[in-house]
């Protein structure tokens, strides 16, 4: 089970040194059947994933990644900061496909890089656009454009988080993240039918909190969270890793 914090740009360098102290202390060692990802913005990045080492359990990811490794790009991570600290990437997320036209193939550009180095991409997708005719069509386009450009063996993971859920309050319905979930792993299954291809994890992310955890944890197809809002202070963070542990919540 996964679960994914993503900070965003809401906490000063200062307070993101504290909150991850907070959980090194609270969180490291304990835990092993979850994989806990934390994504401090960049400025805190180093400082953040020099206090997990690897003995802790919790990994340590980037909101975003380089494009390529010729280009030179003010505003990017560098490649070599990018491969030294981050054992994950963000890449997609909706608000940088609407604030700054991010498209599939840049988005699938990042993530084969990422893969290059040892990094592992958690790719956001949404809704998309539909058609008449297929509804998911947007969404498939998403997925496909990514599957594309990454070898079949190689590892990533999709997390689903659907615009209107983000930072609202109001997360989807379950019914329908189960049957988008199912929809993405079949997705994928058609398009990397081959023997060695490894399990994707598919997440979902959209105003998740300790009190509607349990409703996407028990869903098929569903193999963890991104979290943004509620993973900003460690009891509210603690507090939905203390359900996930529970196995009572599990299918
Ligand atoms: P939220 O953010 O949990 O605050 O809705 C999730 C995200 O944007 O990844």
């Amino acid at each position: 089970m996964y679960i994914l914090a993503n900070w965003k740009n809401s906490l000063s360098s200062k307070d993101s040194k504290r909150l991850a102290e907070a959980l090194h202390t609270r969180i490291s060692g304990k835990y092993s059947d979850i994989d806990i990802v934390l994504f401090p913005d960049d400025i805190s990045i180093e400082t953040v994933s020099l206090m997990f080492d690897s003995a802790s359990m919790v990994r340590v990811g980037a909101q975003d990644g380089p494009l390529g490794p010729k280009t030179t790009l003010t505003g990017s991570i560098s490649l070599s900061n990018f491969g030294k600290f981050c054992d994950y990437v963000l890449l997609g997320h909706s608000e940088r496909r609407m604030l700054l036209g991010e498209t599939d193939e840049m988005i699938a550009q990042k993530a084969a890089l990422a893969i290059d180095v040892g990094v592992i991409p958690v790719i956001c997708v949404n809704k998309g656009d539909g058609t008449k005719i297929d509804p998911h069509f947007g969404l498939k386009a998403q997925l496909e454009s990514i599957l594309d450009h990454i070898d079949s063996k190689s590892k990533f993971v999709i997390a689903y988080e659907p615009i209107d859920a983000i930072g609202t309050g109001i997360p989807a319905d379950p019914e329908e993240v189960k049957n988008i979930a199912g929809i993405i792993h079949e997705t994928i299954f058609i398009s990397r039918n081959v023997k060695s291809s490894p399990y994707i994890p598919v997440l979902y992310g959209g105003s998740v909190n300790d009190k509607n955890i349990k409703s996407f944890l028990s869903l098929e197809g569903i193999d963890g969270v991104l979290v943004g809002s509620a993973s900003l202070t460690a009891d509210s963070f603690l507090r939905i890793i203390k359900k996930v542990s529970d196995p009572k919540h599990y299918k």
